[in-house]
């Protein structure tokens, strides 16, 4: 393998002075569930609440990074056929592992500048989530929140917000998930939330109840 001649260069703003200066810990709250199951906008009803509180956040949404940082081969052909084709990413389940360790590297980021940084992604497979989970704990256990948004897929297709259920279910898209490409479920969430029976609202004041109970936001 290559040399890559590359090492780490520590900041001189700690993450502790970072996070004194804020008044609350930063840490990564990984919602994970069905496309339409409601993550974004309970992510946004968080977010909008940890606001309001004084509290130091920001949101990551698959749909937003795959316009930029993770954007599909398509948004990418200006830069030529080949660049696009190595550096665009679509939903093969390794070009999933790859937005996943991508965005799960970005989180680490903003997790270590304080916030408390909500993501929102489909996030089928449990190695991908659970490699971020590893990466982000080694810096401070605790600092991963995984939340299940489990919301029924007969719920998530009768809401269909961008019509992609349909065009699964006609054969038009291959590989969305829940229909022909899996969703592995996750099995020990920190917070395991209806999405098909409770109001946003309440599902955020759900995962607000939580970051409370483990001390990484006060009352
Ligand atoms: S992930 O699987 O790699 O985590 P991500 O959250 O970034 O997915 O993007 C999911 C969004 O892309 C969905 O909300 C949906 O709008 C869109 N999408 C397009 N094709 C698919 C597909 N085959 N499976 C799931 N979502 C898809």
């Amino acid at each position: 393998m290559e040399e890559t001649h590359i090492t780490w260069h520590e900041h001189s703003v700690s993450r502790e002075q970072r996070e004194s200066l804020n008044g609350h810990r930063g840490c990564v709250v990984w919602f994970t569930g069905l496309s339409g199951c409601g993550k974004s906008t309970v992510a946004n009803v968080v977010d909008q609440k940890l606001h309001a509180r004084g509290i130091h956040t920001t949101v990551l949404d698959g749909d937003n990074v795959r316009h930029g940082l993770n954007a599909s081969p398509q948004i990418l052909e200006s830069l030529g056929q080949e660049y696009a084709k190595r550096f665009g990413l679509g939903f093969s389940a390794e070009d999933r592992q790859e937005n996943i360790r991508r965005v799960g590297a970005v989180t680490e980021l903003f997790a270590a500048s304080g916030l408390i940084t909500l993501v929102a992604f489909v996030s089928p497979y449990r190695q991908d989530r659970a490699s971020v989970r590893e990466r982000v704990e080694a810096a401070r256990a605790g600092d991963f929140v995984e939340v299940f948004m489990d919301t029924p897929l007969e719920v998530c297709e009768s809401r269909d917000p961008k019509g992609l259920y349909q065009k699964a279910r006609t054969g038009e898209i291959k590989g969305m998930t829940g229909i022909d490409a899996p969703y592995e479920a996750p099995e020990a969430p920190e917070v395991h939330l209806q999405g098909g029976d409770q109001t946003p609202d309440v599902l955020a004041d759900q995962v607000i109840a939580h970051l409370v109970s483990v001390g990484i936001i006060h009352n």
